[in-house]
């Protein structure tokens, strides 16, 4: 059911669950603090249990009821991106249910760039929240994925489409060394001009090493297989979607089963979730993608990227 401002607040206080809007993919939110609720979260996405959640916080005294204490480095991150789509991982403070952080002794934190969440976790406190998509399934980047998903039983705030429409960065600052578990729309490059701060950088197969556990499941991939290509065909075939970065994709005759993005990056990150569903409820076999090298400028590239080859299951260990 989509529920207003205040239904939702009373959802959630009541240790029910709802989907929530936020600038990168819609989250599935419980209480942080109320661990019969966030099992929930668990259960009805089939969520393995080692896969920790982030929290969501409307405002920098709240990460006082996560964290011990932010270290410089922390703060300096915190102030230069939030709101944005930027998760630090902090010392856990004991109070944090272990569920949430699947027995971690870190927390992953994050102040989402979305007035109604913000003005939903400023009446309900710190939200604990995954992409609110089925295990298994593409991060829902609009309210209508939701129902697709769930039908009626979830609740949800609409909040429009997503705005980036691709996950938030992770980064690691427990250790010295400032490292990307997961790239989204705050590269390396943004958090050293923005801060001065250098980042480590670490390919795909080195993140699946480490220690973002959630990065070594396949949650990305649609029902169609998904495939790079790298020679542009002559001829379309029905059964697979098109997805053109360049303008190549103007060569071919209009079709529900292609999208041609003439270089706009943004846009693509905004719509590649929805086009991933809707290649599935077209019954397409396969999804080819115009390959793009990571090193391409755009900010999102990086992020974008990842989420395309992690969906190609070439860079996932199972
Ligand atoms: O943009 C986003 O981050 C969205 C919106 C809803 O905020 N959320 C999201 O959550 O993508 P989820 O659960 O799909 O992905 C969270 C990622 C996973 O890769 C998880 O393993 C990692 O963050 N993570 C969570 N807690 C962690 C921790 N303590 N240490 C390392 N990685 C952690
Ligand atoms: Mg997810």
């Amino acid at each position: 059911m989509i529920l207003t401002l205040d239904e939702s607040a009373e959802r959630i206080q009541d240790g029910d669950l709802v989907a929530i809007p936020t600038e990168t993919v819609y989250g599935l939110a419980a209480d942080a603090f109320n661990p019969q609720a966030v099992q929930k979260i668990f259960e009805i996405k089939g969520r393995p249990a080692d896969n920790p959640l982030i929290v969501h916080i409307s405002s920098l005294e709240q990460v006082s009821m996560l964290t011990p204490s932010l270290s410089s480095t922390a703060s300096v991150l915190a102030e230069a991106f939030w709101p944005g789509p930027l998760t630090l991982v902090l010392e856990k403070k004991e109070d944090v249910p272990d569920i949430v952080t699947g027995g971690l002794p870190t927390v992953a934190v994050r102040m989402p760039d979305h007035p109604l969440t913000l003005r939903l976790i400023r009446l309900t406190g710190p939200l604990t929240a995954p992409s609110a998509n089925r295990s298994g399934m593409p991060s829902p980047t609009r309210a209508s994925h939701i129902l697709d998903d769930y039908g009626e039983s979830v609740d949800l705030l609409d909040g429009g489409p997503c705005r980036i429409g691709l996950e938030s960065t992770v980064v690691d600052v427990t250790s010295e060394k400032l490292q990307i578990l997961r790239p989204g729309a705050v590269t390396e490059k943004i958090i050293t001009q923005k801060t001065g701060l250098v980042v480590t950088k670490n390919s795909i197969r080195d993140r699946e090493l480490r220690r973002s556990p959630g990065t070594r499941y396949t949650h990305y991939k649609p029902q169609a297989d998904v495939k790079w290509i790298r020679e542009i065909p002559e001829t379309l075939s029905p059964d697979s979607y098109y997805l053109f970065h360049s303008e190549v994709g103007n060569n071919f005759f209009p079709s529900r089963h292609l999208a041609s993005f003439n270089d706009d990056f943004s846009e693509f990150a905004k719509t590649l979730y929805d086009h991933f569903r809707t290649a599935d409820r077209l019954g397409c076999s396969e999804i080819l993608i115009e390959y793009f090298h990571a090193d391409h400028p755009h900010p999102l590239i990086s992020a974008l990227h990842d989420r395309i080859t992690r969906a190609t299951g070439e860079s996932s260990p199972r």
